[in-house]
């Protein structure tokens, strides 16, 4: 073999290293060490997020000379990149540039994760406010000859008098403050009192009078993180903040994190200063916006699936990942601000709320508390009985369904296609991505909307209007349109065929591979729904379904009433195209709603209102599991659900509002189900494009 055929690459900061053939991308080079470099584009070199570059010189601690002649020279997609959004002189698209020598690459910070949309806001729902810390102002007696007792037990006396409590005592770290914060405030302070049960400790001290406390509630998802920060007084988030989370360096989902821990002896401790990092820096951004001083927050309240919950906590989620998915702590978890490590007042209490099971977490928790079934409107006793269904869509949605008191839940492996992955035009939620698609029915054309420019594709201006963030793929909530337009117009059979006869009859449709594409938008790089993407969201939402219809199963339930869309996904995907391609169950359409950060509403319930907190341990005690995996059922539920929308369902509601195509011969000529079935059950109409396609042309399109 040439001794040049491979070549020594050393990713900086993290310092993985390894050869590779001369020839291989950087950004599979990064890929194959586990180094995260962001490619929402697929690596098309629209989105730019790939962005490396190279340390030149002699790196004797590698014992090898770094160039960026040892780089393919600059490619025509670079240059383009270029051109279009400006790459800085020292960049290289590294989906572009291929290994040719030794090279010491560093990934920038500046272009990488923080780019994509966080989309956790925080609901402005009301919420009673009655916290387990409040503040207490008091005078307290100044010292004397005469009566020697120590400073703190006088301010104890003080408040004692003050509050009427008993029981009542001084958090260690804040004894050492005690004496100076007294005479700060000429014998006049403030105390924070947080009560659990019968016990109050003073964990916070301000010289005179204060009137305003602060809390965190921050939920803590695989891709993103989201802190919100609330005055206890009056409950409002004055501030809010996200990012994504960094631990996605060591593995996109969470079994890869997992496998990263299996293989690496310290990555606990890696991951779990990653998030705490992460979760510093949502602080300090909360606090400035806000103008409070950080020990002014006296209670966090964090919640997250099971594993980010370990992590967070600096526990091993290993025996998470397989069965019997055992957690190692499941009820819920109060610990102080010191015990973790936060930049926030260090003896403020953070509370944990209990996991539901080994991959339902305090989040899927959080969420039910805030939107399950049973949380409705005061007075609306109809609603109260009504079946209710809540989703969480993320790489694995969490499901839960119930009527009045009684509660199930799983969790469900959707992957991560609903996030884009997986997709070939796949893309996060980003500026540039398409979340909007509609499809005319008769001429195939499509028109879409971008994330980041407010305009259609098919309005004027959208060219120049589009222009500064460019058309670089396509989202969740995109593809989910897509692919239940392409159905609405006769592009897909039931069986999630693309129609490869339609070739001759628009060009949108195009040959790939053995099977066809539909070409959503001809630029610079082309963006196709391809048969693959089809597959990968059938599949998906056919794990999604399955859940549910275990659930419902459980429930006895033959149809839900209320169907409440969780998540970041959840709340930009629309009801309509979710339940045309079959990812959620039939229900009148209007019954059905976006909650939000659901999880992060719950996260702040639990933070302002101490009552919660009674009620959520009650709640998780209360819910039934299911375990997806254990139920033989699963399986044909899933098949069933792989067509559009449903093999064997009806969507009467559905029907009622939206034309479905009647079921129909394939590109194949075979059938494609009992044709006349959905008809039956729905009555619903023929659609414009299903009348033409069922016409006898059929065969002589064979
Ligand atoms: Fe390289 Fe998008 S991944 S430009």
């Amino acid at each position: 073999m040439d001794e040049r055929s491979d070549a020594l690459v050393v990713f900086q900061p993290s310092g993985r290293r390894g050869r590779f053939p001369l020839g291989t991308p950087l950004l599979d080079a990064a890929r194959s060490l586990g180094v995260y470099v962001e490619s929402v584009c697929g690596g098309r070199g629209l989105c730019g997020r790939c962005q490396v570059s190279v340390e030149e010189g002699a790196f004797s601690k590698h014992q090898i000379v770094s160039s960026v002649d040892n780089l393919t020279p600059f490619s025509e997609t670079e240059a383009r990149y270029r051109r279009l959004r400006s790459l800085p002189a020292d960049r290289r698209l590294s989906c572009s540039a291929k290994v040719m020598g030794d090279l010491v690459v560093d990934v920038p910070q500046d272009v990488a994760s923080h780019r994509a949309l966080v989309r956790k806001r925080a609901e402005g729902r009301p919420i009673a406010v009655d916290p387990s810390t409040h503040l207490v102002t008091v005078t307290v007696e100044e010292p004397s000859m005469e009566t020697p007792r120590g400073d703190a037990d006088r301010l104890i006396d003080a408040l004692v008098g003050a509050e009427q409590m008993v029981g009542l005592s001084i958090d260690m770290p804040l004894l050492a403050q005690v004496q100076k914060t007294l005479r700060a405030g000429h014998w006049r302070v403030t105390a924070a009192i947080h009560s659990a049960g019968d016990s109050h400790t003073v964990i916070g001290l301000w010289p005179g009078e204060k009137a305003r406390l602060f809390g965190l509630a921050v939920d803590i998802g695989s891709t993103t993180i989201a802190a919100h920060l609330c005055d206890l007084g009056s409950g409002r988030t004055v501030a809010s903040a996200g990012t994504s989370n960094p631990q996605v360096r060591f593995g996109e989902d969470l079994m890869s994190r997992v496998s990263y821990i299996l293989m690496n002896p310290d990555a606990v401790e890696k991951l779990t200063e990653a998030v705490r990092g992460a979760v510093g820096v949502l602080i300090e951004k909360v606090a400035a916006e806000a103008g409070i001083a950080a020990d002014e927050i006296v209670e966090a309240v964090f919640v997250g699936n099971p594993i980010m919950h370990h992590l967070f906590l600096g526990i091993d989620p290993t025996e998470l990942g397989g069965a019997p998915f055992a957690m190692a702590v499941s009820g819920s978890v109060s610990a102080s601000a010191r015990d973790l490590g936060l930049a926030i007042n260090p003896c403020a209490r953070v509370y944990v709320p209990p996991l539901v099971a080994g991959h339902v977490g305090a989040d899927a928790a959080a969420a039910t508390l805030a939107e399950g079934p049973g949380r409705v409107p005061p007075g609306d006793g109809a609603a109260a009985e009504a079946v209710t269904l809540l989703v969480d869509i993320g790489t694995n949605a969490e499901i839960v369904l119930g009527r009045g008191e009684r509660v199930i839940a799983c969790s469900s492996p959707t992957g991560p296609a609903f996030e884009g992955a997986e997709i070939s035009s796949g893309q996060r939620a980003a500026p540039g991505a398409i979340e909007r698609v509609r499809i005319d029915p008769a001429t195939l054309e499509p028109k879409f909307k971008v994330i980041g420019c407010d305009l259609w594709s098919d309005e004027e201006g959208f060219e120049e209007a589009v222009a500064g963030v460019g058309i670089t793929g396509v989202c969740g909530s995109g593809i989910v349109e897509a692919i239940g337009e392409m159905f609405l117009a006769g592009i897909l059979t039931e069986d999630g065929v693309i129609d490869g006869r339609l070739v001759a009859q628009s060009d949108r449709i195009v040959p790939s591979e053995r099977t066809f594409a539909y070409v959503l938008h001809a630029g610079l790089v082309d963006l196709r729904v391809t048969q693959g993407d089809v597959r990968a969201i059938q599949l998906a939402k056919a794990a999604l379904y399955a859940g549910i219809k275990l659930l419902m199963t459980r429930l006895e339930v033959e149809a839900v009433d209320r169907i409440r869309l969780a998540g970041a996904f959840g709340s930009y995907i629309d009801p309509k195209y979710a339940m045309v391609i079959g990812l959620i169950p039939d229900c009148p359409l209007e019954q059905v709603s976006a909650v939000g950060n659901a999880a992060g509403t719950g996260a702040r319930m639990v933070l302002l209102n101490k009552t919660h907190r009674a009620e959520i341990e009650d709640l998780v005690g209360r819910i039934e599991k299911v375990e997806t995996a254990l139920e033989p059922a699963f399986q044909g539920h899933f098949v069933s659900a792989m067509a559009l929308p449903n093999k064997v369902d009806r969507f009467p509601n559905l029907s009622a509002s939206v034309p479905l195509p009647l079921p129909r011969t394939t590109a194949r000529g075979e059938t494609t189900g009992d044709e006349g079935a959905d008809a039956r059950a729905s009555g619903r109409p023929r659609s414009r494009r299903g009348a033409r396609k069922a016409a006898p042309s059929d065969e002589a399109a064979e």
